[in-house]
């Protein structure tokens, strides 16, 4: 449960509305969450006291969790209440929750609020996404973007020019940075047209990874590759790698969008509606991949890793030392 004593976020806020209740995992611990009829939320172990019936299958009411089985009652702290022996005591366990950033966010027990993260001018996108593979192989997916070449048509490098692209890698005890740059895919017309990138720009994928909890900080952008001046196009990711458990893993991106252009302000709302499916489905794509691994053990000595791959080891070994294992 040590996992669980950092702060995860784990549901875009508009997916959890007054009167709902969901089932979350994180860390192998299954988690219903609720939002009362005047807005206050709950999170609370996902199994009655009772009978163990999954209390997300349940309903609100009077700013309580009803177990769907026998009509026990569980409030925000956990307490049970139950109709036919009004006398007992019992409870289960119940997590803090906070709404932040657009974020439902969990962690267990008290502590310290969610870190703030510095929100864009008109807040962020907030997607989620599941990939049935363990946080180790989706970090890895997230770590390099050789794939590029083969996967994901709106960004990354050109594949018959990947051998000029550049990976360089920093770190620090508790991070890894990565940059890359190299020429970039042709990108699809309209994409071109609509943010004036040219057939031999530069590709620039520039993130850092972070593990308390486990995340990804991402800057992709395209460059004039004479002058180096920056096209319009520019976009900001913070991606969560939330462990369901040993086979599943939660992904909440965060995204910023900046578009250098006169009419960026006109055209903000369908640009970020288009922006939110992009993110949903580029994440989509690498969850497709990662379904199709021959097998899901995480250890690298049966991998053969090339140069893009150097930054595994290095996120594997601080994953395991900052968030557990
Ligand atoms: S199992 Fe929940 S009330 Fe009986
Ligand atoms: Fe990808």
């Amino acid at each position: 449960v040590s996992r669980l004593s950092f702060w995860h976020p784990i549901l875009p806020a508009a997916q959890l509305r007054a009167g709902d209740v969901t089932g979350v995992r994180i860390a192998g611990q299954g988690i219903a969450l609720f939002r009362d009829k005047r807005g206050q939320l709950g999170a609370i172990a996902d199994r009655c006291a009772h009978r163990k019936m999954k209390l997300s299958t349940g309903h609100v009411a009077q700013g309580r969790i009803v177990c769907p089985y026998h009509g026990w009652s569980y409030d925000a702290d956990g307490r049970a209440h139950s109709p036919a022996n009004p006398r007992f005591h019992a409870c289960v366990a119940a997590f803090a929750i906070r709404e932040a950033v657009g974020a439902i966010w969990l962690r267990a027990g008290d502590g310290a609020p969610p870190p703030l993260i510095e929100e864009p001018e008109g807040g962020f996108v907030v997607v989620r996404n599941r990939v049935a593979a363990p946080i180790e192989l989706v970090i890895d997916n997230f770590s390099e973007v050789e794939h590029t070449i083969a996967m994901h048509p709106q960004f990354g490098f050109d594949a018959t020019r990947i051998g000029e692209a550049r990976v360089e890698i920093a770190t620090t005890p508790d991070s890894v940075t990565v940059r890359n740059s190299g020429p970039a895919k042709p990108l699809p017309f309209a994409m071109r047209i609509a943010v004036a990138l040219r057939r031999r720009d530069l590709f620039h994928s520039d993130y850092t990874l972070r593990f308390d909890p486990p995340r990804s900080m991402v800057t992709h952008r395209w460059s004039d590759p004479e002058s180096g001046a920056e096209r319009r196009l520019a976009y900001h990711l913070i991606h969560y790698f939330v462990p369901e458990d040993d086979a599943a893993t939660t992904i909440l991106t965060f995204g910023a969008l900046s578009l250098r252009w006169p009419f960026a302000r006109a055209v903000r709302r369908p640009a970020t509606a288009l922006f939110r499916r992009k993110i949903v489905s580029t994440i989509e794509e690498d969850a497709a991949l990662l379904a199709n691994l021959a097998d899901k053990a995480v250890s690298l000595d049966d991998m053969r890793l090339g140069r893009f791959d150097a930054v595994l080891p290095l996120t594997r070994e601080r994953l395991y030392r900052i968030y557990g294992s």
